[in-house]
């Protein structure tokens, strides 16, 4: 899929955000390894840990409905009311460990949407280097 669509699709997501906190508004869109999309928002919460962000809500619902290969995530977050280009939205380290869960970091991207036409592209392994993932305690013997 082109990552213009995956581009498009993130900063769409924006629209279901539910930030009433922080008021910045973040939407995702996540592709499968067979070509399937999954979007996701940032979702808050009144005591603020409980707060999802956009990207983990996309893994969450692919993954809980059984998609386990995935190719890249589209991200594109900014204030409530902020225009198109969008200042970049890069992830946090929670959500960096969560794609480290299900993602390969020598191939997985990670496109920070500032517009339809303007993105930058990294490799997980770019954004997460060193990262700790399942192949470690595969490594170590694995007890499951
Ligand atoms: N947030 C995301 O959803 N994704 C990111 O990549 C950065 C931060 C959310 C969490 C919170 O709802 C708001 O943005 C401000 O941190």
């Amino acid at each position: 899929m082109d990552r213009k669509i995956l581009a498009r699709k993130a900063l769409d997501m924006r629209k279901f955000s539910y930030a009433p906190y922080s008021g910045f508004r973040v939407g995702a869109a996540l592709l499968t390894a067979d070509g399937k999309l999954y979007t996701g928002c940032n979702i808050e919460n009144a005591a603020y840990t409980p707060t999802n962000c956009a990207e983990r809500t996309a893994f969450f619902k692919a993954v809980s409905e059984g998609e386990r290969n995935f190719q890249a995530i589209a991200i594109a977050g900014g204030p409530e009311g902020a225009k198109e280009p969008l200042e970049l939205c890069s992830p946090c380290g929670v959500c960096r460990q969560v794609m480290m869960e299900f993602c390969d970091p020598e191939t997985f991207e990670v496109i920070l949407v500032r517009s339809e036409e303007e993105y930058q592209v990294y490799l997980l392994k770019e954004l997460f280097p060193q990262g700790f993932g399942p192949g470690n305690l595969k490594e170590s013997g694995d007890r499951r």
